[in-house]
């Protein structure tokens, strides 16, 4: 594949409601594609039968209808099985893995959305992934207000966390902000505010630096 040899191959993902990932992710994989790359396009939670099984208890219904505990343990219990069934078989073919959130949407939502213990969050994720690890993590940054009015017309009924207080989203949004600062290795924060095409061009530049 002309010149994306030692170009990431395991990259998530990652961002507040409403941010663009999934039609972002698509492009990414379109422009990976067209130089030649195999793309798998995925999704946490889900991405195989029994995670996507989970994701519908997770992502329907009311924000209170699962106790925070119950939550977090569906959510790695999602991972453990996407990362066995798919993500791992995957990377062992050479494809390049496209994953719309991974784990740091935990640490993200469980932990600073919700204020579970980040190092406890940190051993589980371990845990549950062993050695792997995203090369290159993308976050799309957007303010949560617009982020929000953009998902509501998306949800298609998938939206138990959109109804989150504006509270919870700003928390998550400067916790994906701080996991970033502290890991430049792997992140790179993308201005998602602007038009589908101009952004589609910063997660292009950001894949490859
Ligand atoms: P999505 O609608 O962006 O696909 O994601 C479903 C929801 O799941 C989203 O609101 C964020 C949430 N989520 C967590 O709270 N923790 C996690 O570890 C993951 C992967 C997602």
């Amino acid at each position: 594949m002309s010149g994306l040899e030692h170009m990431p191959r395991f990259v998530t993902f990652e961002g507040g409601e409403g941010a663009g990932k999934s039609t972002q992710m698509r492009l990414l994989a379109e422009r990976l594609q067209a130089g030649g790359a195999r793309v798998t396009l995925t999704r946490e939670p889900g991405g195989t039968l029994m995670a996507e099984r989970i994701r519908a208890l997770l992502v329907t219904g009311r924000p209170d209808d699962l106790d925070g505990r119950a939550e977090l343990l569906l959510m790695l219990a999602a991972r453990v099985e996407h990362v066995r069934g798919l993500i791992r078989p995957a990377l062992a073919r050479g494809e390049v893995v496209l994953c719309d959130r991974f784990a740091d949407s935990t640490m993200a939502y469980q932990g600073f959305g919700r204020g579970m213990d980040l190092e406890w969050l940190a051993l589980l994720n371990r845990f549950v992934l062993g050695d792997l690890l995203p090369e290159r993590t993308l976050l799309l940054d957007i303010d949560p207000g617009a982020g929000l009015a953009r998902a509501g017309r998306a949800s298609g009924g998938e939206n138990r966390f959109e109804q989150e207080k504006l509270s919870f989203h700003q928390r998550v949004r400067a916790g994906f902000l701080e996991l970033a600062a502290s890991q430049p290795g792997r992140f790179r924060v993308i201005d998602a505010t602007g038009e589908v095409a101009a952004v589609a061009e910063a997660v292009w530049e950001a894949y490859r630096s």
